[in-house]
Parts: structure tokens; sequence; C-alpha cells
């Protein structure tokens, strides 16, 4: 992929699709940075032991003074080419806040701290789920996922959820839709891109765990998928490099689904 040897921010980089998304960038220095120094430094040595150029940074999403200190250290290391936001939780971590401040907030406080890097031909890249597109419009929840930093917004969207932190991941990913519509002006008048990615069922850490909590549910949404088989991180990650890519260079404000198909059928279904 042609990314102009500029700097490649992967958030939740020693994840299974962030570390799979490293992968693509050969020729960009790439700086990981997830949860934990440790988990950090791990993928960075197997990375740089393969022959990529890579650096890392601990930082909690959530805080804003670790952010800064992420884009204080992207800053140094060079000009930004792209941030991949793949940090995030999935719905099996049962508190709702969590899932709310983690998936959504989080991205916020990133998206607002980038801004200042992004320069022509720069992209943020969201990952947001398939599971996004269950969610209905509505003008009380739409504006609260809008803005999660509002202190009213997770106890605005949190009667809708029914107490379900599966249900909560899925508003949480509609908004992150919401906050890439929110930033694309912005981004846009300095020449940069904002696009988020909704994958399907991915077979990842997280999704593994997802199996191990529903079988069942993730047999039927098998079956359901046109494709009859889950999907690998790389077919994200491809994705990922391409929308990164100047050869996506008009492609902003938009969602890509890779989900094999199956969100329609999904959307038929009462209960999934
Ligand atoms: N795997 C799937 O099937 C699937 C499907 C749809 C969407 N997604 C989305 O794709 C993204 C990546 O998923 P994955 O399967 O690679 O998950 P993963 O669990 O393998 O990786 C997520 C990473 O985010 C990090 N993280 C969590 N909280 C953080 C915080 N507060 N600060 C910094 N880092 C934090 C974790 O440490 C982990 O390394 C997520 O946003 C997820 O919601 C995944």
């Amino acid at each position: 992929m042609n990314t102009d040897k500029k700097v490649i921010v992967i958030t939740g980089g020693a994840g299974g699709i962030g570390q799979t998304c490293a992968r693509v960038f050969k020729n960009n220095p790439l700086i990981i940075t997830d949860y934990s120094q440790e988990s950090v430094d791990k993928t960075v040595a197997s990375l740089i032991k393969e022959g990529y150029q890579a650096t890392g940074i601990a930082c909690d999403i959530t805080d804003k003074k670790d952010v800064d200190k992420l884009v204080d250290f992207t800053s140094k290391t060079g000009e930004l080419k792209a941030l991949i936001h793949t940090a995030g939780v999935s719905g099996t971590v049962q508190d709702l806040k969590k899932v709310f401040t983690i998936d959504l907030i989080g991205t916020d406080i990133l998206m607002n701290a980038f801004h200042k890097l992004a320069t022509k031909d720069s992209v943020a890249v969201l990952l947001a789920s398939m599971m996004a597109h269950v969610v209905p419009a509505n003008e009380t929840y739409d504006k609260a996922l809008s803005n999660p930093q509002a202190p009213d917004s997770f106890e605005i969207v949190r009667p809708f959820v029914n107490n379900s932190s599966d249900m909560m991941y899925n508003f949480a990913k509609r908004g992150v839709i919401l906050l890439s519509h929110k930033y694309v002006d912005a981004w846009g008048a300095k020449g940069a891109r904002v696009v988020t990615v909704s994958p399907g069922v991915i077979e990842t850490p997280m999704s593994l765990k997802a199996a191990e909590e529903h079988p069942e549910r993730m047999e039927i949404i098998k079956q359901a998928t046109p494709l009859k088989r889950n999907g690998k991180p790389e077919e994200v990650a491809n994705v990922i490099g391409f929308l990164a890519s100047d050869a996506a260079r008009f492609i902003t404000g938009t969602d890509i689904l890779v989900d094999g198909g199956v969100i329609h059928n999904i959307k038929k279904m009462e209960h999934v």
C-alpha cells in the first residue's frame, strides 16, 4: 500500500485485529499502543524481529492525559498518516458503563486529540461493528451517542439497552459511526479523512471469548452468513490498509461493512 512513509498509529495494537493491521504496513513507521506496556513491548519486539519499523507506548484510551502523551509521542516520531483505532471491549465485559466508556468515550477522546496531527491525506479508521447496524436511528439517544463525554449521555442511553452489555456494545458502536459523522468536516477542512469499518464475526481473542459465552448464537450467525464462515483478521486488515492508502483518497464519512454479508440476515431475525 502506498502510504508515503508517514506514521501509522494503531490503538489496540496488541489485539487480534490491531496486530494483523500492523503487518499490512511494511513501509511505514508504526506506533503500537495498547492498555498494558507489557503487551505493547511484546508486540513491538515481534514486529521488529519480522522487519517492521515499530515503536510503542502504553495508553489507556479513556484517560485524556495518556492520550495526550500518545499524541506527543506520535508528533515526535513523524507526520501522521493514519490513526487506526481498534482498541475496544466486547459485551462480554458485563459492565455497561465500562463498555460505553472504552468503546465510545475513548473514541471521542482520541478523535479530539488527534485532530491537531491530521494533515492533508491523513486518515482516521475507526473500528465499529456490524452490530451497530441493528440499532435504529433515534433522536434522543443519537444525540447522546454523538456527545458521549457530556455528563448525562450514559444515563440517556442506559434505559434503551435493557441492562444488557451486549446491547450497550451495539449502541456504543452505533455511536462510533455517529462520531465519524461528527468529526468528518473538521478533519476534511485539513484534507484528512475519517472512515469506520464494521466487521462481522472475525476470529480473534475477542470473538473466541464471545463464542465461549454464546456458542449457539455464534453458530446461528455462521449459518446466516451467505459465505457460511467467520472472517479472518487479515480480511479486515487488508480493507483497512486500502482505506488508509491514497487509493481511497475520496472515501470519507462512511462505514464499510466487512461481515461476509450477514447483517442483512441478522436484521430479519428477532433475537440474536
Ligand atoms: N473480533 C470481532 O469479531 C469483531 C467484530 C466486530 C467489531 N470488532 C471490533 O474490532 C476492534 C478490535 O477487535 P479485536 O477482535 O482485535 O479485539 P481484541 O480484544 O483482540 O483487541 C482489542 C484490544 O483493545 C485493547 N484495549 C481494551 N481496552 C483498552 C483501553 N481502555 N485502552 C487501550 N487499549 C484497550 C485490549 O487490550 C486489546 O488488546 C474492537 O473495537 C472490536 O469491537 C471486532
